[in-house]
């Protein structure tokens, strides 16, 4: 693979990844989450046709920094002349790793075809496919898959694998539930283990890593290159740190009050730095009911966050509960 001007990108145990996480995976969260650890980040998904036509709101989704590196940019679409112009433009303007999404299940994304509706039409999702590689260039896309559209085709992905490796893929992510499944049942971590044996190709692993010990453990028992930390990531953005600390033997990070404190000012300076203080306060209300969950006693705090209208109110709630 010519990797370039550009480091390639890291598979290792030791370089677990953020997950493309529509409405989190933003530039504020990425930096929060490399700070704490992740290796490589994923932006939200952006519709392929969306940025050519510069639809409202794509534009924000590409906003990144030198140091939020290496970043793989997320694209979903079913035609592939937009998958292509697409890459083509957005490799002028400096990204240079790329993800398809043949994952998304979420009507909104399938009914257009796109996401894993792909895996209904394997003649088009490889079409959008050699459409990506050829703009991205061989070894610069990975595939981001689910095991097929229902119970009947769970074995699609090992077609698709196998296909897109042929055709130049750098990488492949597998989340192995069917798209009918949504999030519901276990991921079925056997079908990663397999296709780990499939390919030649670098393997991330998806699905049900909702603390660092699931994701040692799934790299254990899937021989996946690394991993792909999602929900996990977003209860948790210290997950990262934990998956290191366990690495090396030692006990996974568990913050205490004064910990959780500053990360949540950390996640909230960040995020009033790179987009509109609206949408900082709204993720931040969001959000910190999810990092505070566990914490003893949080639901006054829980409570008091999402109802807050401005960073005093936010500010005080932080002060009188943490
Ligand atoms: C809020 C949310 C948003 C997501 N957005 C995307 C997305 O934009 N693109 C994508 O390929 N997967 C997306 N996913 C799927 C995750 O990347 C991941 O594959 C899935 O959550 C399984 O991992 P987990 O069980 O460890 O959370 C999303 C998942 C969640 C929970």
């Amino acid at each position: 693979m010519d990797a370039g001007p550009f480091a390639p990108l890291p598979f290792q145990a030791s370089t677990p990844w953020l997950a493309p996480l529509a409405g989190w995976s933003d530039l504020p969260f990425r930096l929060l989450c490399r700070e704490l650890g992740a290796a490589v980040c994923c932006t939200e998904m952006i519709s392929a046709k969306g940025f050519v036509y510069n639809s409202p709101g794509t534009h924000e989704l590409l906003n990144t920094l030198p140091e939020d590196n290496p970043l793989v940019l997320q694209l979903f679409g079913a035609e592939a002349p937009f998958m292509a112009e697409a890459a083509l433009r957005l490799k002028e303007r400096g990204f240079t790793w790329f993800d398809c999404n043949m994952g998304c299940s979420v009507p909104k994304v399938t009914r257009t075809g796109a996401g894993a509706a792909l895996c209904r039409d394997v003649d088009n999702a490889l079409r959008v496919a050699e459409a990506l590689i050829g703009a991205a260039g061989p070894g610069r896309a990975g595939f981001k898959l689910r095991l097929g559209w229902d119970a009947a085709a769970a074995g699609t992905w090992k077609t698709l694998a196998r296909e897109l490796e042929a055709r130049g893929a750098g990488w492949l992510t597998l989340h192995p539930r069917t798209a009918r499944q949504g999030f519901t049942g276990q991921a079925d971590w056997q079908a990663l283990r397999e296709l780990k044996t499939l390919v030649r190709i670098p393997v991330v692993a998806s699905g049900d890593l909702l603390s660092a010990e699931d994701g040692l453990r799934c790299l254990a028992e899937t021989g996946a290159d690394t991993v792909m930390y999602a929900r996990g990531a977003l209860r948790d953005p210290a997950i990262f740190t934990s998956h290191a600390r366990l690495l090396q033997g030692l006990a996974p990070s568990r913050p205490d009050a004064a910990t959780l404190k500053a990360r949540i000012l950390r996640h909230a300076e960040l995020a009033r730095t790179y987009s509109s203080d609206r949408a900082a306060l709204l993720k931040m209300r969001t959000i910190v009911p999810r990092y505070v969950h566990d914490l003893p006693g949080s639901r006054a705090l829980r409570l008091a966050v999402i109802a807050c209208r401005n960073w005093d109110d936010f500010s005080r709630a932080l002060d009188s509960c943490l």
